[in-house]
């Protein structure tokens, strides 16, 4: 069907582990002999309901336990990349966390290869084109992020950029200024998560400290006006997740969402999903729930759209036959 939140759009903020959707959880666990702490999906979904990112990220990591063979990143992938073209995303740029893998004895070159194969079919398979963003876990030593960048050297030919992600107050960008010093040596691009739950210095350290092209979540930003000001000027893209916020209690109710007053003050904002298994719903039905929630109108998604494909790591050429 023709509906408006099925426009052809980029996705980029999209964590592959967050679209393990509960059957694919429970026949991965059984295929791969982990026991799972719930007796079935049902039982599972009644676990989503969080109170901060912290909650959310216990279950996030727990899950995570399935997947353990090439072939299971491989699955997870293409399940998420089949679901995002049903609903128009053309692009999709994937985050994935090695740490959170490599924690559990899973080598990182398995992870990488495993979404690899996944990614690399997904224009012929589904029409959507990609890219492959690492995320290191800013509530580790920068130590382990540091080692985590040496470690995908024999496979930088998969992994477009690098990122940030997990709990993060008590975790300002600035404690990762090497390891990203060291990423754009490698010649990787730069994005973070700040100002999710953290305050608006984070942002303004991800941009200056860490160099990053994009911020992830900015949502704070909202509580200084120079920062946006300054996010305006400069174009920064901020690539917002509205169903995210409201799960993880950012914002109360989706009416209550910034999402409009960001657009209206000339930020170059985009919509994305995060982590769907877990919130409620993939980028379509996000456009789609905003549209509802906030009153955008056609005119609104399309600028939407056309902010994501502007904010993708494509060339000029590659976003004009995406879109
Ligand atoms: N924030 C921080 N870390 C994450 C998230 C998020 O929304 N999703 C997965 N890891
Ligand atoms: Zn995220």
């Amino acid at each position: 069907m023709n509906l408006p939140e099925n426009l052809p759009k980029a996705e980029l903020h999209l964590h592959i582990e967050g679209t393990l959707e509960p059957e694919l959880a429970f026949a991965l666990a059984a295929r791969n002999g982990v026991d799972l702490p719930f007796a079935d999906t049902h039982e599972l979904r009644e676990a989503y309901r969080f109170g901060d990112l912290q909650s959310f990220l216990d279950l996030y990591y727990a899950l995570m336990a399935v997947l353990r063979t090439a072939d299971d990143f491989t699955e997870l992938a293409d399940a998420y990349l089949a679901r995002a073209a049903a609903q128009g995303v053309r692009h999709a740029e994937v985050f994935f966390d090695p740490q959170a893998h490599t924690a559990r004895g899973v080598p990182v070159g398995t992870v990488v290869e495993g979404l690899a194969r996944a990614l690399e079919r997904a224009e012929e398979r589904h029409g959507v084109t990609t890219r492959l963003i690492m995320c290191f876990l800013r509530d580790l030593p920068a130590e382990s992020a540091m080692e985590t960048l040496e470690s995908v050297r024999p496979y930088l030919r998969h992994i477009t950029g690098v990122g940030l992600d997990s709990a993060e107050v008590g975790h300002p960008p600035a404690k990762f200024r090497e390891v990203y010093e060291a990423a754009g040596a490698m010649g990787l691009r730069k994005v973070a998560h700040a100002g999710e739950e953290g305050p608006p210095a984070y942002v303004r350290e991800a941009l200056d400290v860490l160099g990053v092209e994009r911020v992830d979540h900015g949502l704070r930003a909202m509580e200084d006006p120079e920062l946006v000001e300054r996010l305006v000027r400069e174009r920064v893209p901020l690539t917002l997740c509205p169903l995210s916020n409201v799960r993880l209690r950012a914002v109360d109710v989706l009416e209550d969402h910034p999402l409009r007053a960001m657009m209206d003050a000339g930020l170059m904002v985009t919509v994305n999903s995060d982590d769907p298994a877990y919130f409620g719903g993939y980028v379509g039905e996000t456009f789609h729930a905003v549209r509802e929630a906030l009153g955008l109108t056609p005119d609104d998604l399309r600028r939407l759209a056309r902010n994501s494909f502007e904010a993708a790591f494509l060339d000029d050429d590659e976003a004009l036959r995406a879109r």
